[in-house]
């Protein structure tokens, strides 16, 4: 009874390490696009507000800042050398080729979203500053990101 329990455990087990290791590479993928995707939806709010169209909101402005910075940040880590392909990704095989530029780049984008929460203080500052933050999305997409058609 005892043992067949071990066994049948011991099985389960085997094939949660088996799925898993299938499943890390796609895990990977997921997980960046899941930070990359914070990204996008937490821009919608201070875009909005920069084309006039909501008003100024300061802490919205910098928990959006803290969100780039800790998904960035983040992202340094999911694009290991086994995540070229599969999961969907729209990373270009140019990440992997240039990875020093690519990486410089997301620490960058990292370091001016922690800096642009200390310029950042009002709407005069925010204005000022959030729109350099935005560039640096196409500046990096441009080379690193597949086009979707
Ligand atoms: C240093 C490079 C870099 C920067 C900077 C960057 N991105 Fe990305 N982004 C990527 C890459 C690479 C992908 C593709 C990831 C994949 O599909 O595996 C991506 C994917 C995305 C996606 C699609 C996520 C999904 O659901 O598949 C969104 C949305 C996005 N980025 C928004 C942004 C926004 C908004 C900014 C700027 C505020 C930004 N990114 C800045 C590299 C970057």
């Amino acid at each position: 009874m005892g043992f067949r329990i071990k066994a049948a455990g011991a099985l389960a087990l085997a094939l949660i390490i088996g799925a898993g290791a299938a499943w890390a590479q796609g895990d990977v993928i997921s997980q960046r696009k899941a930070a990359m995707k914070a990204i996008g939806d937490g821009n919608r709010a201070p875009a909005a507000m920069l084309r006039g169209e909501a008003p100024f909101n300061l802490s919205t402005v910098q928990a959006q800042l803290k969100v780039i910075e800790a998904s960035a940040t983040s992202a340094l880590k999911l694009f290991p050398d086994n995540s070229k392909t599969g999961g969907d990704t729209a990373a270009l095989p140019k990440i992997w080729e240039t990875k020093a530029d690519f990486d410089g780049k997301m620490r960058k984008f990292a370091d001016d979203a922690k800096s642009a929460q200390v310029k950042i203080t009002d709407e005069a500052s925010f204005k000022q500053e959030f729109p350099a933050l935005l560039k640096t999305c196409g500046g990096c997409h441009t080379d690193y990101r597949a086009r979707r058609s």
